[in-house]
């Protein structure tokens, strides 16, 4: 079956060479779907599986779907899917598979480093070094020892954090739909209302997935509820914080600082040329691009390009799975199927 993998660096290519991967004829290219050449899309057309990285600027629905008509398999290379119209892979008798599990630990350990670097003023000293205009008084931190985190969604990842975070010496709240009982009692942390989390939290960090019903979850009305000066973190998803919201909460100081691995409508960091030469930009879409943007201007906010899940270990783990979930559908046992999610 012809396979095309999109979106390969190197660290990919260099794996990926080594593998025996089931389907024969593969093509490894660099570009993303959108961003392929006439040429090349003639030699890949009749592609029947079709391996995407999260970064993919477009969203997978019919009008790119419907280039690729022999497809019956799209493995992304992510957990997360939302950037996949499963919709209409179900109409169309497309199978797609994820990589539910590879980095717990990778985006917990990122998550920290981000708090860090925003409680102690990592990235703005080195700056301010580097410029040699260094002011002292400007870098006075905060322990993270005795202050209380409060996490939002506690699966692998969540957990993962709240580990971390008691090695610290925080205190633990949490939230989540199904709370784990076991780990509470285990990791001596705290399941409580929402409200509550917003009450006691020195730090909020989101670990949920995007759904319907937490869509702008961090809202105005969550940030009234929340003390003074909170710090705010996601790497879990954009759609979970309202862009607008936080930039209020940040210019009037209720939210002292943020960090955002993820950001809604977050292709414009990576694909800002085919997002701004777009005749078809719906408008909320283009608001989010300017709020992101400023965003990205302010000090005590510290935004990276979707990069939680980027160590060389996690990406193995990552092409492992994605090389089963192909083999393990060419052999007709699919593994792994998010349409029976
Ligand atoms: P998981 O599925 O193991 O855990 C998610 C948890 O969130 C579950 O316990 C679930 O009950 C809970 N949950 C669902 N809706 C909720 C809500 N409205 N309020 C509170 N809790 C809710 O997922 P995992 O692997 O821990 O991933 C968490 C998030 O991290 C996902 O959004 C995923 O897309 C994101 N992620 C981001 C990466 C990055 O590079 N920035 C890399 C990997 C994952």
């Amino acid at each position: 079956m012809k396979t095309i993998f999109f979106d390969v660096d190197k660290i990919t290519r260099d794996y990926l060479e080594k593998q025996q991967i089931c389907t024969g004829d593969t093509v490894l290219l660099p570009e993303s779907m959108e961003n392929i050449s006439q040429q090349q899309y003639e030699q890949i057309k009749d592609a029947e599986i079709i391996s995407v990285f999260v970064h993919t600027a477009l969203k997978m629905n019919k009008e790119s779907l419907d280039r690729y008509p022999k497809l019956k398999l799209i493995a992304t290379r992510s957990t997360g899917f939302d950037h996949i119209d499963l919709n209409y892979c179900k109409e169309r008798g497309i199978e797609v598979v994820n990589v539910p599990k590879y980095g717990e630990a990778t985006v917990a350990e990122f998550t920290f480093g981000t708090l860090l670097a925003l409680a102690r003023h990592i990235i703005q000293a080195r700056t301010d070094m580097k410029n040699n205009f260094v002011r002292m008084n400007e870098y006075i931190g905060f322990d993270l020892y005795g202050h209380t985190i409060g996490i939002i969604g506690t699966g692998a990842i969540g957990r993962h954090v709240a580990k971390l975070a008691r090695g610290f010496g925080m205190d633990v709240l949490a939230y989540d739909l199904y709370p784990n009982e076991e780990f509470q009692r285990i990791y001596n942390i705290h399941y409580v209302g929402l409200d509550e989390l917003y009450a006691k939290s020195d730090v909020i960090t989101l670990h949920a997935p995007a759904t319907k019903e937490n869509y702008h979850l961090l809202n105005d009305e969550a940030f009234k509820k929340m003390k003074d000066g909170v710090i705010i973190l996601n790497t879990a998803r954009g759609s979970l914080v309202d862009p607008e919201a936080l930039y209020r909460a940040l210019t009037h100081g209720k939210v002292k600082g943020a960090a955002l691995d993820v950001l809604e409508n977050e292709d414009f960091i990576i694909h800002d040329d085919i997002i701004l030469k777009s005749q078809d930009i719906p408008i909320d879409y283009a608001m989010n691009t300017i709020i992101n943007a400023r965003l990205m201007q302010m000090k005590n906010v510290l935004i990276t390009p979707h990069i939680a899940f980027n160590s060389v270990d996690a990406v193995h783990r990552i092409l492992h799975t994605t090389l089963e979930n192909i083999n393990h559908f060419c052999s007709g046992q699919v593994q792994n199927s998010v349409l029976k999610k």
